[in-house]
């Protein structure tokens, strides 16, 4: 089953999964996405062999920089995964996964009843989405809601119109997006989700990348990685702790290092940074 090329940004979440697809083989796997393989499958000329994962990765300049992108990509998924699994059972009935791309949470995850999970992403990624995971009859594990927009938009009426309750808890996650958004952009998006959060709602992204430093200056001195580090916009940077107090958030920071080495996937030089997780508890 080939699928039409997903372009720019949406094809980020094509590598994510592929990503995904490798650790979901690994003996010590973080996680297992048994759907991941599939989007991969359905877009086989998407990147070149040198991609983490794939045998030959070693001997190609590009494996350092795609191997330190995996090792990130694979400990913001656990991350995340146990994130969301406690916000769900402190009583988030709804989740909200904002760029979803080829993210299986719904799929993977085990849900309380009665949990709503919302996937927002670019139309066309969300497509292919649907294609694929129709074509390999997944089904859902909770009540799951596909919404295509575009998140510098204004989205707030589309998400209450398709079922959002901003009375009630949500669990936001906002997984690999900010460096793809301006500040404006970011505080715009952010903004949303604030106005959409009750008491006790929940958040988390990455705070810092967590990608070292060098690894991103490396990067971005790549031809071959041109297509996607022009695509780094920078978010909030490293103002979002005080701007998420300042709209009525309480904020956790999480060492991305630290949970590396808790998972015995220490890597130097790959793992950095921190993940933010934040609690709304002051709704104006
Ligand atoms: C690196 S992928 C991460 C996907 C997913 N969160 C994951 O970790 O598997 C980035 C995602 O952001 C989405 N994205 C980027 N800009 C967007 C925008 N303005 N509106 C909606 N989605 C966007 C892309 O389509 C892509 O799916």
């Amino acid at each position: 089953m080939d699928e039409p090329e997903l372009l720019g940004v949406g094809k980020t979440a094509l590598g994510v999964a592929q990503i995904r697809a490798h650790e979901s083989q690994r003996p010590d796997q973080l996680f297992d996405d048994p759907y991941a393989a599939a989007f991969v499958a359905a877009a086989p000329t998407a990147f070149p062999d040198t991609f983490p994962g794939r045998a030959e990765a070693a001997a190609d300049p590009l494996a350092g920089v795609g191997a330190a992108f995996a090792v990130s990509a694979v400990l913001r998924t656990r991350f995340f995964d146990d994130y969301l699994r406690q916000a769900s059972a402190a009583g988030c009935g709804q989740v909200v996964l904002l760029a979803a791309g080829l993210d299986t949470r719904a799929y993977r995850l085990p849900w309380p009843a009665d949990t709503r999970l919302f996937e927002l992403d670019l139309p066309a990624v969300l497509d292919f989405k649907e294609r694929v995971l129709h074509h390999a009859a997944a089904v859902a594990g909770c009540e799951r809601i596909v919404l295509p927009v575009d998140l510098r938009d204004d989205w707030s009426a589309a998400a209450r119109t398709a079922g959002l309750d901003p009375s009630q808890p949500t669990a936001w996650l906002c997984e690999g997006l900010l460096i793809y958004l301006s500040a404006d952009e970011a505080d715009h998006l952010l903004t949303t989700v604030s106005d959409l959060s009750a008491s006790r709602s929940q958040l988390a992204f990455e705070h810092s990348s967590t990608l070292h430093p060098a690894v991103m200056a490396h990067a971005r001195s790549m031809p071959a990685m041109k297509p996607y580090t022009c695509l780094w916009k920078g978010g909030l940077g490293h103002d979002a702790p005080d701007w998420l107090i300042r709209h009525g958030w309480s904020v956790s920071i999480h060492d991305c290092a630290a949970f590396a080495a808790a998972h015995d996937r220490a890597a130097p030089g790959a793992a950095a940074g921190a993940f933010l997780t934040a609690t709304r508890h002051n709704c104006p």
